[in-house]
């Protein structure tokens, strides 16, 4: 695997492969990885001639100093796991290349309401610096295609707008959510549980399967009552939201019937941890 920590350095290899009309394949990530981020991998490699994925812990999406000092960095593991699972090209820059003093980094995109709701509600400017170096990590790699989770599907909707919002023709692909056995989504956060917490966990992805289970008989309201009646009586557990909405507008639904596609995301505190999943209901 090749790792680059310059941009120019980076740039130069991937330029050069395109021009010999290889395709690009890119996942973002913060490192700490699991099998979730190397799902992203796979499916950049399999679809693209050159996978390329980055490690960078962007400090301008937290909204809190200490969040940002916390976050776990495992390069050493990262990087055997990335060589493991057959990565091309690993780009590991410092926060000087990805933001220079000298040059002013776009950070002006408009996302409206979705932007707002959910996590946007609770974590003020994280999607704003979530966008500005996703945008900025495009203008440097130059992907054909772009490999981000459904895990963090309203980040991922807020980047299809921005593509958008760019006119950018890199296309976006949704990878599913890799999940432990008992269905617990995988994130680098789940480490940070308690053991009993941990084995509580697997309530979210079940109050997330038995809403689906519901569509053809209940509302969206009243499946949400009941969502967050059932995880607020969980030892420990402080639901943040449960919120059924429009997969494309993140508007709160009234009815299934107004969209053809629907989700349910929910941000759950579990102790000291804050645990997000979803489940598209309808698509
Ligand atoms: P990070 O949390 O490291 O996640 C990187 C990518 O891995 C995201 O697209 C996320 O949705 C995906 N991912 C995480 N857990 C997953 C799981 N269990 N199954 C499938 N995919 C999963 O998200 C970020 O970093 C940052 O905000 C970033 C986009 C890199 C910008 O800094």
């Amino acid at each position: 695997m090749l790792i680059f920590k310059r941009v120019k350095d980076l740039q130069e290899y991937v330029s050069t492969q395109k021009s010999t009309g290889k395709t690009v394949g890119f996942a973002p990530t913060m490192g700490a990885l699991h099998k979730g981020h190397l799902s992203l991998i796979e499916e950049a490699k399999n679809r693209n001639d050159i996978s390329v994925c980055s490690i960078f812990v962007n400090p301008t999406q937290f909204n809190e100093e200490g969040d940002l000092k916390k976050y776990p960095r495992t390069p050493e593991k990262d990087i055997e796991m990335l060589t493991t699972a057959g990565n091309d090209v690993l780009f590991m820059p410092t926060v000087t290349e990805v933001y220079p003093p000298n040059i002013q980094i776009k950070n002006d995109f408009e996302f409206g309401q979705l932007d707002k709701v959910m996590e946007g509600a609770f974590r003020p400017g994280h999607f704003e610096g979530m966008a500005q170096v996703v945008n900025r990590l495009l203008e440097i790699v130059q992907p054909t295609s772009l490999y981000m989770g459904q895990k963090d599907f309203q980040q991922l909707t807020i980047v299809r707008d921005m593509l958008r919002q760019t006119n950018s023709d890199v296309e976006l692909v949704m990878c599913s959510i890799i999940r432990e056995e008992d269905g617990l989504a995988m994130s680098s956060r789940n480490v940070r549980l308690t053991s009993e917490n941990r084995k509580l966990a697997v309530i979210i992805n079940e109050t997330l399967r038995e809403a689906k289970e519901k569509m053809d008989t209940a509302s969206p309201a009243m499946i949400k009552e009941a969502a967050l009646e059932k995880l607020n009586s969980v030892p420990n557990f402080k639901a943040e939201y449960f919120d059924i909405v429009d997969g494309v507008t993140l508007s709160a639904l009234d009815r299934f019937e107004d969209t053809t596609f629907a989700v349910a995301c929910v941000a759950v505190w579990s102790g000291d941890v804050r645990l997000i999943d979803n489940i598209i209901l309808k698509n």
